[in-house]
């Protein structure tokens, strides 16, 4: 591992939710589980639960005008959010709902320059209002359509955004080579055999000429977005 420099920030993600053992394993593997090992990232996941001053430990409640479904009460995500508040500043606390806005990699780009962020999951047929309107500081959804809780809107979000810090990824220029990122699709890869089955990779590619491989990429990129994603050539 390289030395990491002087100014080096650790970014902490706090993900608050009623169902951590969701969690709990996604954020303990793969890339996640080595940029917190590598100290480039620190993710606590909180039981919702914990924080409630119920007996039973129940977070939700009917919702007033005889609506269906139930709402998460304001209490325990307070006490939550106030615990965490008052041993840090967060950069944003995001609420995960289908009716946010929706989360692309320019978002992941810019979330992953914070210091500090809270994820709370939404559940049952949602929060409070009130939490939204006095603590939530930004809504975000990961697409149209309705998961049945924000537990794998947390865990998109949150690898999106960790692959981006600096180191996480063992290659460095890897995460500016993914596809979106500058609005174009990646080139296809390959790896050996060069033949298999009778499937060649393209012989360029075993040229060993960098120049022309460059330009082959760049068309590659471009005749597949044209293809498969035009609207993101209108960006
Ligand atoms: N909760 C339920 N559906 C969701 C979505 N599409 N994005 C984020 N959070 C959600």
């Amino acid at each position: 591992m390289l030395p990491l420099p002087y100014f080096y920030i650790v970014m902490r993600i706090d993900i608050i939710t009623v169902l951590p053992e969701m969690l709990e394993g996604f954020v303990n593997t793969s890339i996640l589980a080595r940029a917190q090992k590598k100290g480039l990232v620190e993710i606590y996941v909180h039981n919702l639960r914990d924080y409630t001053t119920d007996k039973h430990r129940r977070v939700d409640d009917y919702p007033f005008g005889g609506f269906a479904g139930m709402v998460m009460q304001c209490q325990p995500i307070d006490a939550c959010i106030s615990a965490l508040t008052a041993e840090r500043h967060y950069d944003e606390i995001i609420f995960t709902s289908p009716d946010g806005e929706q989360f692309d990699q320019p978002m992941a780009n810019s979330l992953s320059l914070h210091k500090n962020i809270i994820i709370l999951c939404g559940h049952y047929k949602g929060i409070d209002y009130r939490i939204r309107e006095h603590l939530i500081t930004k809504e975000v959804s990961i697409g149209d359509y309705v998961l049945t809780g924000g537990e794998l809107a947390a865990a998109v979000m949150s690898d999106a955004i960790v692959r981006l810090i600096p180191g996480v990824l063992g290659d460095e220029q890897s995460a500016f080579n993914d596809s979106f990122q500058d609005n174009l699709l990646a080139a296809p890869v390959y790896t050996r055999p060069a033949e298999y089955k009778g499937w060649r990779v393209p012989d360029i590619l075993l040229s060993g000429h960098d120049a022309k491989i460059k330009e082959w990429e760049i068309q590659q990129s471009l005749e597949r977005t044209k293809r498969l994603r035009p609207d993101l050539l209108d960006k």
